[in-house]
């Protein structure tokens, strides 16, 4: 068994384990990637200020986000088709998040539907929606993440049309599969997935299939998918969204302070500053740079969270230092749980906790609300000096 200090570790398992077309899937950006990248390298801009002698007992990294307790400022972020990555992924993910104390986030695209995960685990769980054309399929997801007892819901807002993603074209993925040649005889190698996959009945998108109308099978649910996504979105269907729901709202996908603004007019609880990790406008500013200039416009005035790009608790740590209030990873936990499924997310968690906490004590600071800017070092150019905008 390989020894496993930090997540690059569980990213190396889970590319050895998975058919290449869905570790493409995740390991992609949209185009030419630069925002994948910089997501990440960018926080390698910012530095932490080393402090000593400071009485570093009794520490904790217990906080809330949206008023709800977690024992680290980190929840797992929304993935599609996590199910493909591990059998029954959503499931396994949602138990390690709340066994560790900290959130789960179902997407709409998720393989195990939202009343399968609510039967098999035992806590509220987050539920995030995406808006459809089909506006009787959205009332109805929301109605059924209030039946499951859904505790927030996390409204993406930067998926109305699909950021294109070579690689998934290149290896065929789509629904149903049509895999390369070379994918298919990638999958003829990877007999430990598809061994595991072959045990469990939950292989398509359990939330639509059944649900949306006249989608009943795989070929039905490919015809949906490819024309679902409703590109009429705007903040008036945001309001609508709100009022149905009535609970617990978070808006994810702000990456501009005047998208922060009107996002704090509709009254949501919280924001989630994102680029969908890269995977929608290529080009765009990495998360972490887009960060301090949203948090100047409204953090004062609504928990900013923030994800994209986290890989560490070094990273977690900048995103808390710089003003978030919380924050979220996609693939850092998807890497554990196709390594090695539920104790995999675990492992990614404890990974990221241990990270935070002892760079936040090595930076003289003993709880997260004692966390502020003075701990980072920022360089001077870091949120960029831009020609004034219209
Ligand atoms: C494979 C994959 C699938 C995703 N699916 C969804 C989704 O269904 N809904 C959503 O809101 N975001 C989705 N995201 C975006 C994540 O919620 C999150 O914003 C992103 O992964 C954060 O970046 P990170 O992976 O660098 O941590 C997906 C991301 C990945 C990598």
């Amino acid at each position: 068994m390989p020894v496993i200090t930090e997540i690059e570790d569980l990213k190396r398992i889970y590319r050895h384990r998975t058919p290449k077309m869905f570790f493409d899937y995740c390991e992609s950006g949209s185009w030419t990637e630069q925002t994948f990248r910089e997501n990440s390298s960018d926080f390698d801009k910012l530095y932490l200020r080393q402090r000593v002698a400071v009485d570093m007992t009794g520490r904790s990294t217990a906080t809330q986000m949206i008023g709800q307790d977690v024992s680290m400022p980190v929840a797992l972020a929304p993935v599609g088709s996590t199910g493909m990555q591990w059998p029954d992924g959503e499931i396994l993910a949602c138990k390690a998040a709340h066994a560790f104390g900290t959130q789960f986030t179902l997407s709409t695209m998720s393989v195990c539907s939202i009343e399968d995960v609510a039967a098999h685990v035992d806590k509220p769980f987050w539920f995030q929606l995406y808006v459809m054309r089909d506006w009787d399929f959205v009332v109805r997801m929301i109605e059924r993440a209030k039946e499951a007892k859904c505790s927030a819901l996390v409204l993406t807002l930067d998926l109305q049309i699909l950021g294109q993603r070579h690689k998934d074209l290149k290896n065929g993925l789509s629904v149903p599969l049509r895999p390369s040649l070379a994918n298919i005889f990638d999958l003829s190698t990877k007999w430990a997935w598809g061994r595991a996959m072959m045990k469990t009945p939950r292989r398509t998108f359990g939330n639509i299939v059944g649900h949306a109308k006249g989608v009943s099978n795989l070929t039905s649910l490919s015809a949906w998918t490819a024309e679902s996504f409703d590109p009429r979105l705007d903040w008036e269907k945001v309001k609508e969204i709100k009022r149905l729901w009535g609970g617990p709202l978070i808006l994810k996908g702000i990456l501009d302070a005047e998208d922060a603004k009107l996002a704090l007019n509709v009254g949501a609880d919280a924001i989630v500053v994102s680029n969908h990790g890269g995977r929608q406008l290529d080009g765009a500013l990495s998360s972490i740079r887009a960060l301090p200039s949203i948090l100047d416009a409204v953090g004062d005035k609504i928990e900013v969270h923030l994800d994209s790009g986290i890989r560490s608790g070094q990273d977690v740590l900048k995103a808390m230092a710089m003003g978030a209030k919380g924050t979220f990873i996609g693939r850092a936990a998807i890497y554990g749980l196709g390594a090695m499924g539920q104790a995999g997310v675990t492992r990614a968690l404890e990974i990221i906790h241990k990270e935070l906490d002892f760079s936040m004590a090595l930076c003289g600071r003993r709880t997260i609300d004692e966390v502020d800017r003075d701990i980072l070092l920022i360089p001077e150019d870091f949120s960029g000096k831009w020609q004034a905008t219209a």
